[in-house]
């Protein structure tokens, strides 16, 4: 999130699959670094935690809500940032809401894991073009050395200050890993999803 896509104080950034174990942290870390932070999510359950406990400025339920028009009214001022976790039509939304030379850090795209076919390319790819944008793909071993250490130490403190909460879901027993790993799909998950073996 600080390395890939530069924030910068007073910014716009949203993040989709935003109450996810991913999402969750990446807009708490934009509100850190005094961004303006809006989730995109399914369901008002995930939404309602979004605002009301993790303190982002704004959250679209995906599965209810036009995200168009949503980001029109929750971000007045367009986008400066987008981190990705899911693709497909979210993505396209958001792309056609970014502000000239915005910056997208691209960290998964969970809508077309399960898909028979290739992945789609964004539908609206022009808009890279026309504003410039700059769209960048962030794999987390990338980070795994000296990085690494000092994000856990960030991550602890601002966890002890109680400027980051997180969420675990722990399922039990390997005989339901299928069933478990199916809740990712499903987004019955909220946060970080485990599954305990012993
Ligand atoms: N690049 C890397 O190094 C890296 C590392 C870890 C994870 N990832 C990627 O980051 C993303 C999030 O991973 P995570 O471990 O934090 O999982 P997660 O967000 O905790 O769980 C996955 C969530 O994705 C959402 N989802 C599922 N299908 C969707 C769809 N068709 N459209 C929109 N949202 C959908 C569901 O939330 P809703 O209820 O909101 O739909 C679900 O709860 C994944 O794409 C994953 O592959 C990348």
């Amino acid at each position: 999130m600080l390395d890939v896509v530069n924030p910068r104080a007073g910014e716009t950034l949203v993040v989709s699959g935003a109450a996810g174990a991913v999402g969750s942290i990446v807009g708490q870390i934009g509100l850190i670094a005094g961004l303006r932070v809006v989730g995109i999510a399914g369901g008002p359950a995930k939404c309602r935690w979004l605002t009301e406990e993790l303190g982002f400025h704004g959250a679209i339920d995906y599965k209810t809500e036009d995200v168009e028009a949503a980001l029109r009214r929750l971000c007045p001022s367009g986008i400066d940032v987008y981190f990705d976790n899911v693709g497909g039509p979210i993505s396209d939304a958001v792309f056609s809401r970014m502000n000239n030379h915005g910056r997208v850090s691209l960290c998964g795209l969970i809508s077309g894991y399960n898909s028979q076919e290739p992945l789609a390319a964004p539908r609206n790819y022009a808009q890279i073009l026309m504003k410039r944008l700059n769209v960048r793909g962030f794999i987390i071993i990338d980070y795994v050395g000296p990085r690494w250490s000092q994000a856990v130490q960030s991550l602890y403190g601002w966890v002890k200050a109680g400027k980051i909460k997180y969420a675990v879901d722990v399922e039990h027993g390997l005989e339901n890993a299928p069933a478990v790993l199916n809740k990712l799909f499903d987004g019955s998950n909220t946060g970080k999803l485990l599954l305990q073996i012993s």
